[in-house]
């Protein structure tokens, strides 16, 4: 039998991880957090001290390096040769600033969108990010596209204290040449400025009944 799969894309803080994560839990299905394997590319980057704007050299430890990706406890965990940073680190402020620099090389993109097909291989999963609905699984039927104003947004990441322009991240999101974020034609929109956790999930679950999951 073929597994399914839930994408779930949208913008910085629109909330989509707490429901994609809320909604793993739910169903019982693993967790994907694509951003966090982008996450770990631009950590050991920035962890070596090069420049993640040169391009060649991103490229060159992209091959030097072993990048490895299993599921744990429902969730995945990125390894870089064998050493797993922890979410407090890939979700540092100096991250936050140069993930997007990262995620708009073509071929840290390919062998990222690999990995994260091959999740599927291994039973139904619930996948986040910004591309999962056009790119990595266009055909699933189950696409949600999870947003909010621009001005809740931004307050949400403040409210967890993390220095994010937000705004400047979705900008070079939205504009980049490959698997800009976008919605997904066939995507269910859910903007969540006025809505609380509990109602988005409602909204997401009785759709998901409706497509026949
Ligand atoms: O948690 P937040 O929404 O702020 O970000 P994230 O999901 O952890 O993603 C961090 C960054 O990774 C994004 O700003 C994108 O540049 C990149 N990303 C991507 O290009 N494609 C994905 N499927 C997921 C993340």
């Amino acid at each position: 039998m073929a597994y399914r799969a839930i994408a779930i894309d949208g913008p910085a803080a629109s909330g989509k991880s707490t429901v994609a994560r809320r909604l793993a839990e739910q169903l019982g299905l693993t967790m994907v957090n694509s951003g966090a394997m982008y996450r770990a590319v631009t950590w050991e980057v920035l962890r070596r001290e090069m420049d993640p704007g040169d391009t060649p050299e991103v490229l060159k430890l992209l091959r030097q390096v072993r990048w490895g990706c299993v599921i744990r406890d429902g969730a995945t965990i990125m390894s870089v040769d064998g050493v797993e940073p922890a979410m407090s680190e890939l979700k540092s402020d100096a991250v936050n600033a140069s993930v997007s620099l990262i995620a708009r090389i073509p071929e840290v993109r390919t062998l990222l969108v690999e990995k994260q097909r091959e999740f599927l291989e291994l039973g139904d999963l619930v996948m986040e990010g910004r591309d999962i609905g056009t790119v990595v699984f266009p055909s699933t039927p189950f696409k949600f596209y999870i947003t909010a104003s621009e001005e809740v947004r931004a307050a949400r990441r403040a409210a967890e204290g993390a220095a994010d322009a937000v705004s400047e991240r979705d900008k070079q999101d939205s504009e980049r040449k490959v698997a800009p974020l976008k919605v997904a034609d066939d995507a269910v929109v859910i903007d969540t400025s006025e809505l609380s956790i509990e109602q988005v999930l409602e909204q997401v679950k009785s759709k998901l009944n409706e497509l026949g999951w």
